[in-house]
């Protein structure tokens, strides 16, 4: 198992990182345009490599795409991240050409690859994956569901006053401040509805706290967030790589599944070794729908921005 991660900045390393330590991937080459860049994240996590006890070889280059030949999964996080008070959408002029480009030199070297986009605007970087490449749609994968999910379990737990391993969540739709859709209905303690521990004014604070995270951060740390965003890509890359057919929310393109087509949106898919195996098409209640039906609206504006 041979994957490759472009970018090496603060996203791609830590995704590296919790790789590597899973110890599941024979192979993780990092690259960065920045001379020299990966090649020393790359030393600097291979001695860690006793110490952390993994046997996964990382290496780095600086754009020789030839390294990255035959890898089973592609990373993609390159680009540039947020400033505070920027959405993810005002990343897409530069970003779009960036994604384009690290794509096509990608699958050139690695035709059979799954690829994993994480760039923002993330939703509409995986439809221009989908549009200028000729990969299947089950191999075309974005992040941000498994990282909003992720947000939204710390929010709840907080709420709570439980342990995160007790709770259970899920976030649909667009990875953006507006568009996340958290289903709070469907969150549970242990199998319980978290409606029997908290009230609907707390739980929607919780919402709220949840759709903002990554601007939280970015506000805290003065850059986009890196620890989440890396642990929740290495959570895919590992579903894939070890065949689990575990469930993650993912930007996929739709084609009719709840309601929607022509465009990439976070829905539940099961993950398995040929990336996206199944569609998750589950019943909303009418309140959900139009939450989604309204974030849809959204990435497709986005959409609209790219010159196709
Ligand atoms: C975030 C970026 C990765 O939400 O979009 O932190």
């Amino acid at each position: 198992m041979k994957v490759t991660v472009v970018g090496a900045g603060a996203v791609g390393a830590s995704c590296a990182e919790y790789i590597a330590i899973k110890d599941f991937a024979s192979e993780v080459v990092l690259l960065d345009i920045k001379e020299g860049y990966a090649e020393g994240k790359a030393m600097d996590l291979m001695q860690t490599a006793s110490l952390n006890g993994f046997d996964t070889k990382v290496t780095g280059t600086t754009s020789d795409y030839s390294k990255t030949a035959n890898s089973d999964i592609c990373v993609i996080t390159s680009g540039i991240p947020r400033k505070p008070g920027m959405t993810r959408e005002e990343l897409i002029g530069i970003n779009a050409g960036i994604v384009k480009s690290v794509s096509s030199s990608l699958i050139e070297h690695s035709q059979n690859t799954i690829i994993i986009v994480v760039s923002n605007p993330m939703d509409t970087m995986t439809y221009l994956v989908h549009k200028t490449t000729d990969l299947p749609k089950n191999r075309i994968i974005g992040m941000g569901g498994a990282l909003d999910s992720a947000r939204f379990k710390y929010r709840l737990a907080e709420a709570l006053g439980a342990p995160i391993s007790d709770v259970d969540g899920m976030v649909i739709g667009g990875h953006s401040d507006k568009g996340m859709v958290p289903l709070t209905r469907l969150a549970t303690r242990n199998s319980v509805p978290v409606t029997e521990f908290i009230s609907d004014e707390r739980l929607n604070q919780v919402k709220e706290d949840t759709k903002v995270g990554g601007a939280t951060l970015t506000k805290l740390l003065g850059t986009s967030a890196w620890y989440a965003p890396g642990a929740a890509v290495s959570g895919l890359v590992q579903a894939i790589a070890c065949d689990q057919k575990k469930i993650f929310p993912c930007s996929t393109y739709l084609e009719g599944e709840y309601g929607l087509s022509d465009l990439c949106i976070g829905v539940p898919v099961v993950l398995g070794r040929n990336g996206i195996e199944k569609i998750v098409d589950i019943t909303l209640n009418d309140a959900e729908k139009a939450h989604l039906e309204e974030s849809a609206a959204g990435v497709q504006k986005t959409n609209g921005l790219l010159e196709l």
